[in-house]
């Protein structure tokens, strides 16, 4: 196969700053950078400072003012509302102005705080526009968070506006979001000034006087006046948006995007990664909330000047497994970008991929998968019902792009199963092992990629520049932490194998269990637990809580079992998926004390496992063994 790759990943390493200058011209910049990466600056260095921009000027008012107003910007497919909504760039535009309006007149400006609390409706995409046109930092929460956890990410990014909708609509039930606001900000230490609230008329919400504003209404008056709200300036490196993502702790780590950089990137990746040229229809079947949705719902795609599905539905259920096939067919989608947990649940549903037959899906050419590992079953299937390329790709919420991938648009590589195939121009991976050596080639280690992280990438954490420095530069010096564990074989293309932290990955949703047992712990009768990730067949990891209750308790175990599957829900929300609770006697644990979690994950998997020589009771591991036995969560041992 003929691919340009290797020439472009070698022109960038061997000249970066040329290579993203390059990239940079596709951005429209109002003043200049003074240099494409200063180095002294920042945790890391910075690209493009100097500069000033707007990301919402690129995104939407130079595509306005060159051709594209009549274009569909974005398309609003909800199957779970049974509705359907498109919005020209020009329309676009003219919405992003009104709320913009609104933001400005109860006092929103730049460097303001502005949480986003939605589901997939368009109006979460004109906010995160709105804000970026204002020079506002919005920070978007995924509905399926509780209220607790909603309440962490208002003391931590202290925004001085919430815009909410009154609900979200899941195929079993509407979910009520303003009691989840309400009760978000009367555990916040930090109260919002106000809270600009959409009405859906599936659920209407309780408003609160003084406080809380009719967005529609608002939106309506600001309309009406046709005020012409500026873009305004900001600097490449000033921060676009904050993203809460699972930290080892219950404290989620607010990622740091800035404007410059980001826009580089991902106008980059457009072609490059996917192969979408402007004018074409790019659709990433995820969720605002997620950073796939920040990148590739929203900001890549209008970047480039394509339109953008947004998509209120499931894979699954919403009527049926042709869900996918109906809105690639229905709006002719040349790219599709989702998990493989929704392919996972596709096949479930429909094996034989007959669905797929019922629609034209000649205008679709390649699928792409990340968020997890993407299972070579899934992949085969996939591709052969599909007849299209399956691209897997590695990336994370900090990175904002890929980091491993197949890049479609330079030419596409072999694919191997199991790999997301090969650095990406702006990434040196390296596999180091725990003393920060490197190991050889085909060996597993810590992936680690050498400073400086290209444009795109986390500057830093949100006012929390020391645990930026501790999460991800401190543990191997020169380099940014993945806290991924894998290889790289002999044809450079990279395996991804594990976290190497206590983070687990559910339906490609990734999750805390730390933040799960500290939740945990809250319950009156626990006295010590543990969470780990067990394999799933559909979610890939679903998690587990082991717990130890107190001597003594009076109600039954199962009662208290229900319980802690309870307040996980409550506090952390239903996203979590977290539905099991287990009491044990007793933890598996070192002699100094350290929980055994690794091994215990090893057991319920059915993987094969070494007795740990540091182990305190041998004797636990079987007692865990049974327990789990009983509850039919135990896999059987191949390696027995
Ligand atoms: N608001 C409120 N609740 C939500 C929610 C939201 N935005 N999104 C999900 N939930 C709820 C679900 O209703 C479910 O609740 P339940 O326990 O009462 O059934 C729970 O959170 C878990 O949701 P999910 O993990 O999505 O599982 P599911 O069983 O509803 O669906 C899939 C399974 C595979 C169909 C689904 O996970 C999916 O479409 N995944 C696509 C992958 C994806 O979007 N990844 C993002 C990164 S690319
Ligand atoms: P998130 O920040 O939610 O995007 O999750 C990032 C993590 O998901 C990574 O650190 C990996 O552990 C995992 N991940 C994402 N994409 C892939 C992939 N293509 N293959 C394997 N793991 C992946």
């Amino acid at each position: 196969m003929d691919s340009g790759y290797q020439a472009i990943y070698d022109g960038w390493k061997a000249d970066p700053e040329l290579f993203w200058s390059k990239a940079a011209q596709s951005i429209d910049w109002f003043t200049p950078y003074d240099r494409v990466f200063e180095p002294d600056s920042g945790a890391y260095g910075r690209w493009f400072a100097g500069a000033t921009t707007n990301t919402c000027y690129n995104c939407l008012d130079r595509h306005v003012e060159r051709g594209r107003a009549t274009q569909p910007a974005i398309i609003c497919d909800s199957p779970i509302t049974g509705t359907q909504k498109t919005y020209s760039y020009g329309e676009l535009l003219t919405e992003v102005q009104a709320l913009a309006g609104v933001l400005q007149d109860h006092g929103i400006g730049k460097g303001d705080r502005v949480i986003i609390y939605m589901p997939m409706i368009a109006e979460a995409i004109m906010a995160m526009l709105a804000c970026a046109r204002l020079g506002a930092i919005h920070s978007v929460v995924f509905g399926g968070f509780a209220g607790h956890e909603l309440a962490t990410r208002i003391d931590d990014a202290t925004p001085k506006m919430i815009i909410a909708a009154s609900c979200g609509i899941e195929p079993n039930r509407i979910v009520p979001y303003k009691p989840m606001l309400d009760e978000a900000i009367s555990l916040s230490v930090h109260k919002p000034e106000k809270c600009l609230l959409l009405q859906r008329e599936q659920h209407r919400a309780e408003m609160i006087d003084g406080r809380d504003v009719d967005m529609a209404r608002a939106m309506d008056a600001s309309r009406i006046a046709a005020r012409d709200i500026a873009c305004t300036p900001v600097k490449a490196e000033d921060p676009l948006y904050i993203l809460y993502t699972s930290g080892t702790t219950g404290q989620p780590k607010g990622v740091v995007r800035d404007n410059g950089g980001h826009m580089v990137a991902l106008h980059w990746s457009m072609k490059a990664i996917y192969d979408i040229n402007p004018g074409e229809v790019f659709w990433a079947a995820s969720d605002v909330g997620w950073v796939v949705g920040h990148s590739y719902i929203v900001y890549g795609p209008l970047l480039n000047g394509n339109t953008t599905i947004v998509y209120e539905g499931k894979p699954v259920g919403t009527p049926d497994a042709g869900a996918f096939w109906r809105v690639i067919s229905e709006h002719r989608v040349a790219a599709l970008f989702t998990a493989p947990t929704a392919f996972r649940a596709i096949k479930k549903d429909d094996p034989k991929g007959q669905f797929i037959g019922k629609y034209d899906l000649s205008g679709f050419r390649t699928l792409f998968l990340a968020g997890e590992r993407a299972d070579p079953d899934t992949i085969v299937w996939a591709r052969d019902k599909l007849g299209v390329p399956v691209i897997d790709h590695w990336w994370q919420t900090e990175t904002g792009w890929t980091i491993a991938g197949n890049p479609v648009g330079l030419g596409m590589l072999p694919v191997k199963l199991g790999s997301p195939t090969v650095a990406m121009p702006g990434y040196d991976i390296r596999v180091l092992d725990d003393a920060g050596h490197p190991v050889a080639r085909g060996q597993l280690g810590n992936i680690v990629i050498k400073l400086p992280l290209p444009p795109g990438c986390l500057p830093t954490l949100w006012n929390a520049d020391q645990r930026f420095h501790e999460a991800y530069l401190a543990e191997f010096p020169g380099y940014y932490k993945t806290a991924d564990a894998g290889y790289i074989d002999e044809d450079d293309y990279l395996f991804i194998m594990a976290r190497t932290d206590d983070i687990i990955n559910v339906a490609g949703h990734r999750l805390s269990t730390g933040g799960m047992e500290e939740v945990i712990s809250y319950h009156p009768d626990v006295a010590e637990c543990a969470v780990i990730g067990i394999a799933d067949d559909l979610k890939g990891q679903v998690p587990l809580g082991l717990v130890v209750l107190n001597s003594g308790v009076e109600r039954s175990v199962q009662e208290i079992e229900a319980d802690i599957v309870k307040l996980v829900r409550d506090q952390i929300g239903p996203v979590a998926a977290f539905k099991l609770a287990l009491a044990v006697s007793r933890l598996p644990k070192t002699r100094s004390g350290k929980i055994l979690r690794a091994t215990v994950q090893k057991i319920a998997d059915g993987q094969s496992w070494k007795m740990p020589a540091t182990i305190d009771d041998p004797a636990v591991l079987d007692e865990i063994g049974e327990a789990l036995s009983a509850r039919g969560l135990k896999k059987p041992d191949w390696s027995a």
